[in-house]
């Protein structure tokens, strides 16, 4: 594939690798090609994982190097995409920037749903999107008011004083001091396409000639005429004709098929005909989906309306069907033949009546896209010689309609759930039904028609009752398997009837349309049935898509203080200081290191068994592979087999036993990735199963399996209270696990030296010492991390046990050892955050009051107790939230089951806490039948107190974060708008929640909460910090160089921050639970304050001098110009025996209030605005700081909202990948996303007052939840349901859309628990 030519064999780094299928975008490249027909050149933007090196021939790649670099001219794509904040780790950027620069090429004057569809199929872990989307809006001419923080040309805020309206609210101007500013517009390159490379004009004119290439396992062959295709076809029926490879090479890729002959047609000029004529469009099958879409986008403007049903349900489909660069070179014909059974364009085609033109060496035929046509599973009824040629679309008759219809895990960018394509035509002049025709896909192996259901419609009239029996008809008639795979029966049979309902009104308007034209002869009522033309109004909402357009944001923050000197960083919105380098792709990555001579690859040979011992394993037929080296198992392991975490050992490679599928066996060290690939899938391993393996927390409980101490604490005597409470209700919660989704693997490369047992590590992970391993000291293992492209608490433990395999395998063979691991590997070995299942009992007063409340958290820990039991305790410091409940009792507990064990994820246990204690909270609400914001209020701590563990603190911030966010979200009137929304919307429906959090920062573990540091002056006065910490898109080493230059008294340019290395800071501790700048910066303060002091007499010598002098003459004088810096960190404790203690050092406020819109029918909803507010003391870098909290509350949002991990029921894991686990994208991202840090704020246990902030806000993302909960309140009061009720998370389209209990939604008769096996286990 072109993604690994451009990395190993070109060295062309900057182009990532993020998840080889398609699915990520960090490989995204541009692809130009001539294009003969219209003598002009093709741009496209393509994921270098999908393309075949062999197909690219005549077309030139632009990669992200080719745009622009930090030595010559860095392209503006890069410039304002780096200077808008959008590059935290860095890892997704230059693949943003290419889709991007692709955009300009084409288009260089976007508007903003341009750049949102660029960038819709690229996925970014860090910042939230908003600073990426803010940076590429500086290309649009599209000048809203207020814009990036209010500097859109004509601003009220730039001080103009016309009336703004940004949405529909007002803005009062007035005269003020313009707010400060993330970034400056002013200061950015103007857009220059001569700076653009030009095609080569070799490629135009390239001879077309017919292509070979034969590799090791494969021969690809390329004609280039429709005669030799044909032949080559009948030669070999069983190959593959290969166009945009997004069906095949992931099947290859993942599925492990192969083929031993591969036909690209994707010259044949015939594949890419386009013919219009009166009857319809003919489009060759080659074309691409983007160019189908830009062809039917500009017939719809060109022919009648009504002849454009079949067209514009196309383009609906086609609008979220991938991302932009999988429709930019998947073709229509690649995906009729692929026959997914989730297909979103065959259900259209097959409904539309639209037909195929087929060519073989027998001639040509017409075959109709029917049911006929799909017969199974990626099965068509095409002879394996035929070649699709065209693809004939026809044009709408008169009276026939047409509509398509999708429901996705993700609204853009992920196959559908549920996808439809529907038509009628009526009898002229009436409404009744002369043609139907219902196809779906996701309801069974293939694209399926409910043949059915539209004979029983055919021949009546579209009317209520008509449509009543066809619910009837449909739910016989596409039934599912309770075991079905892909699971979500329920839910999928629901959207059949939903979708056809929504449908069903689409109709009665357009006949009802139909009526006031006059063009229909049917009084109103007789369409309408017994419905009141209001009530129709109501229902209307059905069809009424939910809002996308994105709105401008505000990020306000407070200015530094008046004095401040200009060359003082701190308090400044400074751009990552590698910000321009990841945008041009220069930074390097752990995968980035140039390959070392002779070295190695790892790959892991991981379990397949849940439980079992392990009797043998045979590497003979794996060592017999070209190129496999070795093969490492538990007893190659000189020292230690195991780690030992929270005083619980954790074997390295399983020595006799297996406990997870996915646990580590052994490692296949190979020449190359491919051949330790071959060789690991030939290791074979006996196992003898064990019985009655464990998976949920409940057989946890009932096999009492469980990591030891259980943690219980107590305030008050919660058993007597609840005798004395008005009201007493028990509940529960469950919350799925989440991934963490770094967008840069487990990477590294360990270098032994060759000389006294000397080892180099070169890792992407959180906590550099862990990485010294195997009895060899660590004086001898140098630790090296440059930047991680993510870590999110997945890079520490186990990135350290890979990281011994790893040491290992280069201490065995004295070669250096590679392991980076496939986005699969990964998924399934790293583990993830812990599901909880979370119970209360709430005793609670008339008047809202919780006297009593009783939780127990049950934490899936998985096979190993890794940090298990630290999250337990974490959970209990944190269950009382915001929240002052006299009596209050928390009990959690670590289960041992055999899923993967889960590890440490931003937030360490507290989101799961917390939303057991707002789920509650919700709960006392829901039974008063007041708003769970009164409830949140009146329990609010709002005097100094002591919590629950009888530490001090003052909430003031707490309530002023609370206080503000209401009144910035215009709180009140906008519940008042929600409640009338309500009632004039049946079938969407809008929810509100206002969320406060009160998160400790630091960790009761004393001994990692110290950092150190190094701090270099050179004679040229130029300086060099190291510090413990690692930059994995937190901007820490942005904020150490602030520090820096502050305590320095110089500027920030001549401060350079080297990588992290154990060799110049010894012992470090994890970049973790928000601390890393509260230590390390401490810490370079303390170095470089020891520095400033020993430049005092030279300072004192000559006063008149410039920094420069002063380090001259101090090193002329002798004075040493290099320092360690060193804090302790704070005493903390916290006594178990005595529940009580000072475990944290201070908290983090904030609150939060997100604004939803439902849609009942399918789940599907959108976050129409959010607002948070945030008290982080005062801020080191407010663009920094900003980033965290937006990137945090999005990861919230996808672990609240759609991020679903999912087992089979014997403990494999399905999801693993983008296809298949959705992280939130750009689609995802409120439409109104307002940030503002309290002003006024102090804390005088961090640096310059400064809070840590790169957790608290992740837990906010459940303001999200809870106003889909909110909404999902609205909608079932329609079903006559009111009080309290249970929604799991995430609170996914399905979960959502089966709590609102619609009339859809219970005509599903549910499984009888027990009589089958689910697809899928339910976690936790
Ligand atoms: C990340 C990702 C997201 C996706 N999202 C969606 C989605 O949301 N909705 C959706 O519907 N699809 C989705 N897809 C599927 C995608 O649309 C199809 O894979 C694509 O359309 C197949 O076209 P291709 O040109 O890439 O086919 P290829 O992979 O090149 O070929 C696929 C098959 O078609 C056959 N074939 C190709 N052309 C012809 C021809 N002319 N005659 C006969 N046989 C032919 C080949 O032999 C092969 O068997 C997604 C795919 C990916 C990778
Ligand atoms: S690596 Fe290519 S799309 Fe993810
Ligand atoms: S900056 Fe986007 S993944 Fe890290």
């Amino acid at each position: 594939m072109l993604l690994s030519y451009l990395r190993e064999r070109l060295r062309l780094t900057g182009t990532k690798y993020g998840c080889g299928g398609g699915g990520c975008g960090a490989c995204t490249v541009m692809v130009s090609r001539y294009q003969p027909g219209t003598k002009t050149i093709l741009h496209y933007s393509a994921n270098a994982c999908l393309l075949p090196v062999c197909q690219l021939q005549g077309a030139a790649v632009t990669t992200v190097e080719g745009i622009g670099n930090t030595k010559t001219r860095v392209h503006p794509v890069q410039e304002r995409i780096a200077k808008a904040h959008g590059s935290q780790c860095g890892f997704c950027t230059p693949g943003m920037v290419m889709s991007m620069y692709t955009l300009l090429r084409n288009k260089p004057q976007p508007n903003m749903e341009d750049i949102t569809v660029a960038l819709g199929g690229n996925l970014c872990r860090c910042t939230g999107y908003r600073p990426i989307v803010d940076g590429c809006k500086t290309f649009s001419p599209e000048s809203n008011c207020c814009q990036a923080n209010g500097n859109g040309a004509g601003c009220c805020l730039n001080g103009d004083f016309e009336m703004c309206f940004v949405g529909t609210h007002d803005i009062d101007c007035v005269f003020q001091e313009p707010p400060p500013q993330l970034f400056d517009q002013e200061d950015l390159l103007p857009l220059d396409p001569t700076q653009d490379l030009i095609f080569p004009p070799e490629l135009i004119m390239e001879p077309q000639v017919s292509q070979l290439f034969r590799g090791e396992r494969m021969v690809w062959v390329s004609p280039v005429s429709l005669e030799e295709l044909i032949q080559l076809k009948t030669s070999h029926p069983q190959a593959p004709l290969v166009m945009g490879n997004t069906n095949i090479g992931p099947d290859i890729k993942f599925k492990g098929a192969w083929h031993p002959i591969i036909i690209s047609p994707t010259r044949v000029q015939e594949l890419f005909e386009v013919t219009k004529t009166p009857q319809g469009v003919c489009f060759g099958a080659g074309c691409s989906l983007s160019v189908v879409k830009a062809l039917l986008e500009g017939l719809v403007q060109e022919i009648p309306e009504e002849k454009t049903e079949i067209y514009r349900s196309l383009l609906q489909q086609l609008g979220n069907l991938g991302g932009q660069q999988i429709r930019n070179v998947a073709s229509i014909g690649g995906n009729i033949v692929s026959a997914y059974p989730n297909s979103d364009l065959n259900p259209v085609f097959a409904a539309g009546n639209c037909t195929l033109n087929v060519v073989s060496k027998r001639g040509r035929r017409e075959i109709l896209l029917n049911k006929d046509f799909f017969v199974g599973f990626g099965k068509t009824s095409l002879k394996p010689d035929e070649i699709v040629l065209s693809v004939f679309i026809p044009v709408s008759r008169q009276g026939e309609f047409m509509r398509a219809f999708r429901q996705a895990p993700r609204k853009e960018n992920a196959l559908a759930t549920v996808t439809t394509g529907m038509r009628v035509m009526f009898i002229e002049g009436s409404s009744v039904v002369k043609e139907l025709s219902i196809y779906y896909g996701g309801v069974g192996p293939c694209t399926v028609s409910a043949t059915k259901t539209c004979a029983a419609v055919i021949g009546r009239k579209w009317d209520e009752q008509t449509l009543s029996d066809a619910y009837t008809q449909l739910l016989d008639e596409i039934s599912l398997s309770p075991s079905h795979p892909g699971g979500q029966v329920e839910f999928r049979r629901s959207l059949t009837l939903s979708l056809l309902f929504k449908f069903n009104l689409q109709m009665l308007h357009k006949l009802w349309e139909m009526v006031w034209t006059g063009s229909l002869f049917a009084p109103i009522d007789s369409l309408l049935g017994k419905l009141e033309i209001w009530n129709f109004y109501l229902l209307i909402s059905a069809i009424r898509p939910l809002p996308k357009q994105l709105q401008p944001s505000l990020q306000e923050f407070q200015a530094v203080v008046k004095g401040q000197s200009g060359d003082d960083p701190v308090g400044r919105p400074i751009m990552h200081r590698s910000a321009i380098s990841q945008a041009t792709g220069e930074a390097v990555y752990c995968d980035d290191i140039p390959k070392m001579d002779g070295e190695l690859h790892l790959v892991l040979v991981t379990s397949t068994r849940p439980h079992a011992k392990i009797l043998d394993i045979d590497i003979s037929e794996a060592l017999r592979v070209p190129g496999v080296v070795d093969v490492i198992t538990s007893k190659d392991i000189p020292g230690k087999k195991f780690r030992t975490f929270t005083g619980i050992d954790e074997d390295i490679l399983a020595q006799n036993e297996v406990s997870c599928v996915g646990h580590m066996v052994c490692a296949v060290v190979a020449d190359n990735r491919k051949q330790a690939k071959r060789g690991a899938a030939l290791v074979k391993i006996a196992y003898e199963d064990q019985p009655g393996p464990v998976f949920t927390v409940e057989e946890a409980i009932e096999k009492q399996s469980f990591f030891l101490p259980q943690r219980m604490i107590e305030r008050g005597n919660v058993d007597e209270a609840f005798d004395k409470v008005d009201h007493i209700y028990e509940g529960e919660i469950r919350l799925g696990g989440q991934e963490h989704f770094y967008m840069e693997t487990q990477s590294m490369v360990v270098v032994p030296s060759g000389e006294e047992r000397e080892l180099k590590v070169y890792i992407s992970c959180q906590h550099p010492t862990y990485a010294q391993t195997l009895g060899i000291p660590s004086n001898r293992v140098s630790c090296h991390v440059k930047r991680v492209g993510g870590a999110f608490g997945g890079k520490v433990t186990k990135t350290s046990i890979i990281a011994c395999i790893t040491s290992v395998a280069a201490w065995k063979t004295g070669r250096a050892v590679r392991c980076v691991l496939e986005r699969g590997e990964d998924m399934l070995i790293t583990g993830a955050r812990h599901p909880v299942l979370g119970k209360h009992k709430v005793g609670f007063m008339n008047d809202g009051r919780i006297i009593a409340a009783d939780l127990h958290y049950y934490a899936n820990s998985g096979n190993t107790a890794d940090e298990s039991l630290l999250v337990i305790e974490k959970i209990l410091l944190h269950l009382d939230n915001a929240y002052k409940v006299p009596n209050l009792r928390g009990r959690s507990v670590a289960c041992k089951t055999n899923l993967p064990s889960n590890t440490a994820f931003r937030g360490f246990g507290v989101p799961q806490s917390m939303l057991v204690t707002e789920n509650m909270i919700n709960d006392v609400a829901m039974k008063l039948g007041c708003n769970a914001e009164e409830i949140r209020e009146i329990n609010m701590y709002k005097e100094v107190s002591l919590t629950h563990y009888k530490f001090e603190f003052d909430p003031k911030n707490l309530l002023r974060c609370w206080d503000e966010c209401k009144e910035k979200s215009d709180y009140g009137s906008r519940r008042k708008s929600v409640a009338q929304f309500n009632q004039q919307n049946r079938w969407k429906k809008r929810g509100m929640a206002t969320i406060p959090i009160k998160f400790d920062i630091f960790s009761v573990r004393v001994s990692v909460r110290q950092a150190a540091s190094l701090v270099h002056i050179y004679k040229d006065g130029s300086v060099l910090v190291s510090h413990g910490g690692t930059e994995m898109g937190q901007g820490i080493h942005t904020k150490m160089q602030q520090v820096a230059s502050r305590e320095l008294h110089i500027p920030a340019s001549l401060i350079h921050i080297t990588e992290t290395n154990t060799s110049a800071v010894p012992n470090t501790c994890p970049s973790a639970a928000s601390f890393g700048t509260d230590a390390n910066g401490m810490a370079v303060k303390d170095a470089c304050e020891i520095l400033y002091q020993r430049l005092e007499p030279v300072r004192k010598q000559n006063p008149e001098g410039t920094w420069q002098t002063w380090v001259t003459s101090a090193f002329i004088q002798r004075i040493s110009l290099s320092a360690t810096g060193y804090y302790r960190g704070h005493d903390l404790y916290m006594d178990w025996e005595k529940q009580e203690g000072q475990p944290y050092a201070y908290f983090t406020y904030g609150a939060c209030c997100s604004e939803v819109e439902v849609d009942c029918l399918t789940g599907d909803y959108r976050t129409v605005r959010t607002d948070i507010v945030m008290d982080i003391g005062r801020s080191i870098n407010p663009s920094v700081d900003i980033g965290q909290i937006e990137g945090a509350f999005i990861q919230g949002l996808g672990l609240y909202t759609m991020e679903e991990l999912k087992f089979s029921p014997s403990g494999v894991l399905y999801t693993r990948g983008p296809s298949q686990y959705k992280i939130p994208a750009v689609c995802d991202i409120p439409l109104q996303f307002n940030v503002y840090l309290l002003s006024g704020s102090d804390n005088p246990h961090a640096i310059y007052s400064s809070k840590g902030i790169g957790e608290p806000v992740l837990f906010l993302g459940s303001s999200v939840f809870f106003a889909i909960k909110d909404a999902v309140a609205a909608a079932r009061v329609e079903a006559g349901m009111v009080g309290p009720f249970t929604l799991n998370s995430p609170a996914t389209p399905e979960r959502t859309c089966l709590a609102c209990n619609t009339p859809f939604t219970q005509k599903i008769p549910a499984s009888k628990q027990g009589s089958f096996q689910p697809w899928a286990l339910s976690i936790p």
